[in-house]
């Protein structure tokens, strides 16, 4: 049987594509440069939470496929399709890293759901299993994050010391 492109919810999945390289990416990011009394802890979930994220990109891109859609595989892609912002620059501690990385999951986790019911409306189980399968993988994410919060810790506040890796070389007037 030939499947016939559905393009809103090609759309759907195209977006969650792009935006699970954006969070794969963020993680990375934050895995590297993270710095503080909890680096040991962070730089951990961080890439554990990566590799759970990079494994849904493949997926999402192949159900694109399954409906007859070409799956997107450029950085152009990427920006194209993406919901999620591209960041600016590294946060400034590791709670706003947190911070930020719980921001991106609901988003992630509001345009699942959203597909997961575009799939319903479509009559397409198969797509709504697999939007409803990456879903509780943010949720759980997301609650690993929100769990880390919890408390009156300051020692999230710490200056991430990497930024200063990242700062603008100063520059010394000419004599
Ligand atoms: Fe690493």
């Amino acid at each position: 049987m030939t499947q016939t492109a559905k393009p809103d919810l090609i759309d759907h999945l195209r977006r969650e594509q792009a935006n699970a390289v954006r969070l794969y990416l963020q993680y990375k990011g934050y895995h590297w440069n993270v710095a503080g009394p909890l680096f040991h802890d962070l730089h951990l979930m961080f890439d554990a939470h990566a590799t759970q994220v990079f494994e849904t990109i493949d997926p999402l891109a192949e159900r694109q496929r399954m409906l007859g859609a070409t799956a997107g595989y450029t950085l152009e892609d990427v920006r194209a399709a993406a919901s999620l912002p591209e960041e600016a620059a590294l946060p400034a501690s590791p709670r706003e890293m947190i911070e930020r990385l719980r921001e991106a999951h609901r988003e992630i986790i509001l345009g699942l759901k959203r597909g997961f019911d575009r799939a319903d409306e479509d009559g397409d189980p198969g797509t709504a299993d697999l939007f409803a399968k990456i879903v509780q993988e943010h949720e759980k994410m997301e609650w690993f994050l929100r769990e880390t919060l919890e408390g009156p810790s300051t020692l999230l506040d710490a200056a991430a010391a990497s930024t200063g890796a990242v700062r603008a070389p100063t520059v010394r007037p000419s004599p």
